[in-house]
């Protein structure tokens, strides 16, 4: 079975990463939620490919994805897939993106590819046994000291309506850290992570789809991966912390000590908001 679980996910990982190829040149973009939440064609097209491909393999697994939502029935086995991650770099032809899918037995994640079709990098990992890029093992960074880190983040797509907030942790861990970049594609932050070419993650809001097969791989490749308070990670609310382990509860602590400027900092810019109303 398992064998067989990554042989499909690899399956349609290939085919989307076919379609991010195919439609790079030709962009055709939408808007979601707001003016910034784009969606693409490859994002849709790529989305249909990866499940066709899962429902042929198993009609009876359930699915949940990013552009067409969950599927209507129960089942112990489902399949989380962000079609395209990185739409934004792949809007602006910024060569940052990937498909991520992950496969869950029982509410518990047991494989997850994350793939690189431009960079041709494929990063797997399947609970038990250790996390791949390209079939070679891969393992966090022995960073030990947040001064030495390199560390990644984003921002969700409410950054507008809470600037402030997500700015003010950026301050923080800004004085802290070595470096920090702001990728574009949540699912390679965490790859990035498990290869040990960052050494820390956080971002608030993400979903389920953003970091479902990312963590697994940070997992896989002996890295530590919680909410932001070092709880075990909340998938569905997904406010991830994933470092390389020795990085953790430094992390967990410089987030602490900014929430309740941030806090504050969200509840004035919302009385300024609704004053000039
Ligand atoms: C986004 C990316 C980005 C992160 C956003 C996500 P999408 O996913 O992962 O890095 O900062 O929060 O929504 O929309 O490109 O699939
Ligand atoms: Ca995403
Ligand atoms: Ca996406």
């Amino acid at each position: 079975m398992n064998n067989e679980i990554e042989q499909v996910a690899l399956r349609a990982a290939r085919a989307a990463g076919r379609i991010h190829l195919k439609r790079l040149s030709r962009i055709n973009i939408s808007r979601k939620s707001n003016s910034i939440d784009l969606v693409t064609e490859a994002d849709r097209e790529s989305e249909a490919a990866i499940i066709e491909v899962i429902h042929r393999a198993f009609p009876t697994h359930a699915i949940l994805a990013e552009e067409s939502g969950a599927s209507a029935h129960q089942s112990d086995h489902r399949w989380i897939i962000d079609p395209l991650d990185g739409t934004t770099n792949f809007a602006h032809g910024y060569p940052q993106f990937c498909v991520s899918i992950a496969y869950e037995r029982r509410g518990r994640v047991q494989f997850g590819v994350v793939f690189d079709a431009l960079k041709k990098e494929c990063f797997i990992a399947q609970r038990g046994q250790g996390a791949r890029l390209n079939g070679k093992p891969i393992r966090v960074s022995t960073t030990p000291n947040l001064c030495a880190a390199l560390l990644g983040s984003g921002f969700a797509y409410d950054r507008r309506e809470r600037r402030r907030f997500y700015l003010c942790f950026w301050e923080e861990i800004m004085m802290r850290a070595q470096g920090i970049r702001r990728s574009g594609s949540a699912a390679l932050d965490l790859a990035y992570l498990a290869a040990g070419r960052i050494d820390g993650f956080w971002e608030f809001g993400l979903r389920p789809w953003d970091v479902a097969a990312g963590a697994i791989l940070v997992d896989e490749a002996r890295g530590c991966v919680s909410n932001m308070d070092g709880s075990e990670l909340d998938l569905a609310g997904a406010n991830i912390l994933a470092t390389n382990g020795r990085l953790h509860e430094q992390l967990i602590e410089a987030i602490a000590q900014a929430r309740p400027e941030a806090d504050r900092r969200h509840a004035e810019m919302l009385r300024e908001t609704k004053a000039s109303a």
